[in-house]
């Protein structure tokens, strides 16, 4: 099948290159002519295990292709993919410029059938919005050409976004149209196969879906966290927590690792989003605002504990940290915990040390050269006569390091694990000072 996708995103270029990948003749557009010369010369513009592989090969069969030229694009194709970006805008709403200026190209170079395809994460209504508007353009212009939409999310997790997308929990298609569930069923029919996953809905109840699995998630992060918090005033230690109750199936064991909060593209803005959404229609979303305040305050709390124990001058001292990046397997640093560790220390004259195997230029284009912060290449060299070590992201290289070098290295041995990764026994019998999130130590009582 012919499929454009707009948007050469997370989730627009690694779907493209998925369903290139079966077969499907794919055009990518994008605005932005230095991103689409770099992906048709094969670079990936950002780090994501297996989709260089998938990239080649498309490329190579020439089943992929790139472009800036929207007419085209759209003339190329019957189905037509939204996966522009969805930003926040500063009242918490999504900002829907990107995917309305799309919706306004297709009207105007439309020329035969489409199908408008949302996969952005969007508030409810916005499928149908984008038809409306599609219809509108053409009637003003006194065209009259079928167009027809789905809503079709994706789920995919930054750092196994290829695995994620082919081998998808479930298919969601939100369509009025019979028609277009069952081409799409077609279109998707090679992921497909075990068992079936497609779930037909309702373009409100699809996007609905969406935002709803996210602040779900989101949820039991925040929830987790306060259980963390908890833990650590009355002595109790959340790790044995965490499996007491995740061994309850209806619990689980995912998503209930209480951390430094959560960040990335994804939670943050949509839990935003969806509390924006239920105001504007008039419903007040309690549990929303808590998830996303006990969010913020958990994202706080490292470089707050680096403050309570070293003080909150911090001129002269240098705070190693390992891990920029929001979560392992990514170099995205979007609204990552990381950030309110490096400008917490620096907003009281600290320097920082900071080793990521994989953010260092990420981190680079946010904050730029500065004389307080220096990316090493190695984690042991951010260790080097550091006063403390804060840990933000889980990144395998960090779980099992050798202690008495981070010892020696550290001219103060003071860990502040905000993952959880070492055991506190352990660290004491090392004669390190370690804090993690929730293991029934707090820092007021021990400072
Ligand atoms: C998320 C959703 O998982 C995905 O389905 C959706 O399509 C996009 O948003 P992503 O943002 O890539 O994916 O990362 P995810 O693995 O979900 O982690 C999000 C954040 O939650 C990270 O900062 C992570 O560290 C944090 N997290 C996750 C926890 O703090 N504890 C957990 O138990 C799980």
């Amino acid at each position: 099948m012919n499929i454009t996708i707009f948007g050469s995103g997370y989730v627009g270029l690694v779907q493209a290159a998925i369903f290139a990948d079966v077969g499907h003749r794919v055009v990518c557009m994008d605005i932005d002519a230095e991103r689409v010369d770099r992906l048709r010369a094969g670079e990936v513009p950002f780090f994501e295990p297996g989709l260089a592989g998938l990239l080649k090969n498309g490329l190579d069969n020439q089943l992929l292709s790139f472009t800036t030229d929207a007419k085209a694009a759209i003339q190329a194709s019957e189905f037509l993919f939204i996966c522009v970006g969805t930003p926040s805008r500063p009242d918490g709403g999504a900002d829907l410029t990107y995917v309305m200026d799309v919706a306004s190209s297709i009207a105007r170079y439309m020329t035969s059938r489409k199908v408008v395809v949302t996969k952005s994460t969007v508030p409810v209504g916005t499928t149908d919005k984008v038809l409306a508007h599609i219809k509108q353009a053409l009637h003003d212009q006194g065209r009259d050409i079928p167009i027809e939409a789905a809503s079709n999310p994706e789920f995919l997790k930054e750092g196994s976004a290829v695995a994620d997308c082919q081998s998808p929990d479930r298919i969601i298609i939100g369509t009025r149209s019979p028609k277009v569930l069952e081409d799409m069923r077609r279109m998707y029919q090679p992921f497909n196969r075990n068992h079936e996953k497609i779930m037909a809905m309702d373009p409100l109840s699809s996007e609905m879906t969406k935002l709803t699995a996210n602040a779900m998630l989101a949820t039991k992060i925040s929830f987790m966290n306060e259980m963390a918090n908890i833990a650590e005033v009355v002595g109790a230690d959340i790790e044995s927590v965490r499996r007491g109750i995740g061994s309850d199936p209806r619990i689980g064991y995912q998503f209930i690792y209480p951390g430094c909060g959560y960040g990335g593209s994804c939670f943050p803005k949509d839990v935003r989003a969806l509390k924006f959404l239920a105001g504007e229609h008039g419903h007040r979303a309690e549990i929303l605002t808590a998830v996303h305040d006990t969010n913020q305050r958990q994202k706080n709390k490292l470089a707050e504990r680096v403050m309570t124990r070293l003080g909150f001058d911090l001129t002269g001292k240098t705070i190693a940290v390992w891990g920029l990046s929001f979560k392992p397997n990514t170099d995205d640093m979007r609204e990552a915990p990381s950030r309110y560790v490096l400008e917490g220390i620096w907003s009281c004259g600290g320097k920082v040390r900071a080793y990521d195997p994989q953010a260092a230029e990420a981190c680079r284009a946010i904050y730029g050269e500065r004389d307080d912060l220096v990316i090493t290449e190695h984690k042991e060299e951010a260790l080097e006569g550091a006063d403390a070590l804060v840990i933000c992201t889980e990144w395998k290289a960090f779980w099992s390091p050798d202690f008495e070098q981070v010892k020696s290295l550290l001219s103060n041995p003071l860990i502040f694990d905000g993952r959880n990764l070492y055991n506190p026994a352990h660290m004491e019998e090392l004669g390190i000072e370690y804090y993690g999130i929730g293991r029934g130590r707090s820092l007021n009582a021990a400072a």
